[in-house]
């Protein structure tokens, strides 16, 4: 059984344990919880009836000798993506201690290929031949056609749909219930906003709002 530690505390971490929960109670899942990871120590000893185990800086070190424990990252700002991801590189926890966790209500095509550390909640389909780096979060409902290739830290709300040949980089945020065109190509740490229709490539660090998605001025 794979014990799991959730990297961050406030939003969509609790989500991600209330979802593993679900699977594991519904679906006989073999994971466990451990708990979370958080420095705010305003939050007490737990979050949603969850123990807060340790800091997020020292939670590698106590459990990285216990094989069976791995790691969830879930402390995500889009406003903020460059520092998160040097803070969670700043824990030196390997790639392999990441777990993918896939709810058992989504659907992950066979041919689909995962890194590490992606998150897939309920009734999210994710379509063949896809190619999907690491930390990637998807809520609920959100869709990834055929043929999409998606790097690393990309997080699309619930409901956000992308198309199928797209070519997606890094640490891009897709808001609820956007959309995005076949073949387009995003680069990296772009904030699409809710409802946004993209339909043409997009450069980088840039906020896009509306049908079509311009930027936001
Ligand atoms: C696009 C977004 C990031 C902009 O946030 P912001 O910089 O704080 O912008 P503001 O709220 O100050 O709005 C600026 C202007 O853009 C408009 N606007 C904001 N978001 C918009 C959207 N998604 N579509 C169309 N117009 C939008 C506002 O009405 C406002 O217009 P005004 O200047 O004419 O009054 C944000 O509105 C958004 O869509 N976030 C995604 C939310 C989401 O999906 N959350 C899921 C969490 S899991």
């Amino acid at each position: 059984m794979k014990k799991i530690i959730i990297i961050g505390g406030k939003g969509t971490p609790v989500v991600i344990a209330e979802q593993i929960q679900n699977a594991i109670d519904k679906f006989q899942m073999d994971l466990e919880i451990l708990g979370f990871a958080f420095d705010d120590e305003s939050f007490g000893k737990e979050i949603n009836g969850y123990p807060i185990l340790e800091k997020t800086y020292n939670v590698y070190e106590k459990y990285k000798d216990h094989k069976d424990v791995y790691f969830i990252f879930s402390l995500y700002r889009s406003d903020v993506i460059k520092e998160r991801i040097a803070l969670r590189n700043s824990y030196g926890i390997p790639l392999d201690r990441y777990i993918n966790f896939i709810h058992p209500l989504a659907t992950v095509a066979q041919s689909a290929k995962l890194g590490y550390g992606n998150i897939i909640l309920a009734n999210v389909v994710i379509n063949p031949n896809v190619i999907l780096g690491n930390f990637n979060t998807f809520n609920s409902n959100a869709l990834v056609g055929h043929d999409t290739i998606m790097g690393n830290s990309n997080f699309l709300a619930g409901h956000s749909i992308i198309g199928s040949n797209l070519k997606i980089g890094n640490g891009n945020f897709f808001g609820l219930n956007s959309s995005s065109k076949n073949f387009v190509e995003i680069k990296d740490y772009n904030i699409i906003g809710m409802a946004a229709n993209v339909v043409k490539d997009v450069e980088s660090n840039q906020i896009l709002i509306g049908n079509p998605a311009k930027p936001l001025k």
